[in-house]
């Protein structure tokens, strides 16, 4: 099918470049010249695994291009998935102009039926908006539908996760739209393709994959309960965390034996400085404010914001502890980015924990394996190291705010003999206390 996907952000560009490997013609489409630019040389502009090699694969095959201008990827396309940005405005609502003026724009340049899709995170009843857009703003009396069709796509994972998900979600008004789905999605449904990452026959994941079929309202609803609740499951083992350490038990272990009752489930019970990232901090904030106005107030979400925001004091309690003051004292930070396997640092703990020592006075030094460039560019005042062994110099704490693989396997005895002070916070439990007391550190994890 012919599918023009519009925005190509980290959620844009892994579903476009997804829809070409499972064989649709996919044209993708921002208003970033120079973004586009480099994905026609076959590069991508942002950090994530796997992706790269299908871009290039699919611009081979014909399957997938690039352009800056809409009215070229809405002509011939049937389908036109909408994935520009949602931020948050200052009051914490998401500002949907983007999704407005995209919308006008399609109105005005199709002539001929179009599916439009909302894969972009919006707030239920956004989908009544678009179809008004559409009605005021098309130029003909051309037919369209409007529906939704969440993403659940982690940074780091997203290759993996489009061909392989939990669920393939769609709000729809009828049955054209649906069907429309089903064939865009009918590879993936019935797991009729190549696995772009697990090699032919030999993928695992391999399985049927369910295909909710809802009205748009709650498709949409859906995709903003799913990560509040994501959510509050970090925030609940984080204050899990907390009791933990009141009462000197283990919260690894406490996760573990609360996370094998089926109906409780293991993923998402890690404690740590909590979570980050451009989905989950800023979903809930909306989810807060779109409930407040239709009249319902969201305690129990803006308690489990609240205890993530805490996270971040939980650590410069830790470190005061041990330094007392933090004024010229020099705190190492291993890991940037919100979380490994991505180089984005949008709302990440980590540069929290560092705006938070700098104005205690303190001197911050940072590494990241992959988020240093975007990092250096918003965070002047940290000094930016080449390494983790440059990191601990001189420092007196280095504290551990992503669980990058790397930082796993480094020689902590050596890293031991560069600090002054041998105190290593480990915000995300990544590292074994045992081991590290028996290296000479100080070490202090979260829970444990
Ligand atoms: C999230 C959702 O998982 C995805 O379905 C949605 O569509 C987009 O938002 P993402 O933002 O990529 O994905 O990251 P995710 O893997 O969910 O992690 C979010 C944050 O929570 C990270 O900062 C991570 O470190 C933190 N986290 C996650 C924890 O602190 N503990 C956990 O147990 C899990």
């Amino acid at each position: 099918m012919n599918i023009a996907v519009i925005g190509v952000g980290y959620v844009g560009l892994v579903t476009g470049v997804c829809l070409a490997e499972i064989g649709h013609k996919v044209i993708c489409q921002d208003s970033d010249e120079e973004k586009i630019r480099v994905l026609k040389e076959a590069r991508i502009p942002i950090y994530e695994p796997h992706l790269e090699k299908l871009v290039v694969r699919n611009k081979n095959k014909g399957r997938l291009s690039f352009t800056a201008n809409l009215q070229d990827a809405v002509t011939n396309a049937i389908a036109v998935f909408i994935c520009v940005g949602t931020p948050p405005l200052e009051n914490g609502e998401a500002d949907l102009s983007a999704i407005e003026a995209v919308t006008r724009k399609i109105a005005r340049f199709s002539s001929s039926y179009k599916l439009i899709v909302e894969k972009s995170t919006v707030p239920v009843q956004t989908g009544l908006w678009v179809e008004r857009t559409m009605n005021i703003h098309r130029s003909k009396n051309i037919d369209f539908d409007v529906a939704s069709n969440p993403e659940f796509l982690r940074e780091g994972q997203a290759v993996c996760d489009f061909p392989h998900p939990d669920r393939i979600v769609i709000g729809v008004q009828n049955e054209k739209a649906e069907n429309l789905l089903r064939e865009i999605y009918e590879p993936i449904i019935n797991c009729n393709f190549n696995c772009p990452i697990h090699s032919g026959n030999s993928c695992s994941e391999n399985e049927l994959v369910p295909l909710i079929v809802t009205d748009i309202n709650s498709a949409e609803l859906i995709k903003h309960a799913s990560n509040s609740f994501l959510a509050m499951k970090i925030s609940f083992i984080n204050a899990i965390a907390d009791i933990c350490e009141m009462t000197g038990a283990n919260v690894r272990d406490v996760a573990h034996g609360i996370g094998l009752d089926k109906r409780i489930g293991r993923d998402f019970l890690r404690a740590g400085i909590g979570f980050g990232g451009f989905c989950l901090p800023k979903d809930i904030q909306s989810f807060i404010k779109i409930t407040k106005r239709l009249g319902y107030d969201f305690k129990l979400l803006r308690e489990v914001e609240k205890i993530n925001e805490q996270r971040i004091v939980k650590v410069i309690e830790k470190l005061k502890r041990k330094l007392s003051t933090l004024k010229g004292k020099t705190i190492g930070l291993l890991g940037l980015s919100f979380k490994p396997d991505t180089d984005d640092i949008r709302f990440s703990p980590a540069l929290k924990i560092a705006q938070f020592l700098l104005k205690q006075g303190a001197i911050v030094k940072g590494y990241d394996p992959e988020a240093m460039g975007k990092a250096e560019k918003e965070f002047t005042e940290v000094l930016y190291c080449k390494n983790a062994y440059q990191t601990a110099e001189k420092t007196e704490a280095l504290i551990i705010c992503t669980e990058w693989e790397e930082f796993k396997n480094l020689d902590w005895k050596q890293i031991k003999s560069l600090m002054i002070y041998p105190f290593i916070v480990d915000g995300r439990n990544m590292l074994i206390k045992e081991q590290m007391i028996k290296v000479g550190f100080e070490y202090v994890g979260i829970g444990i």
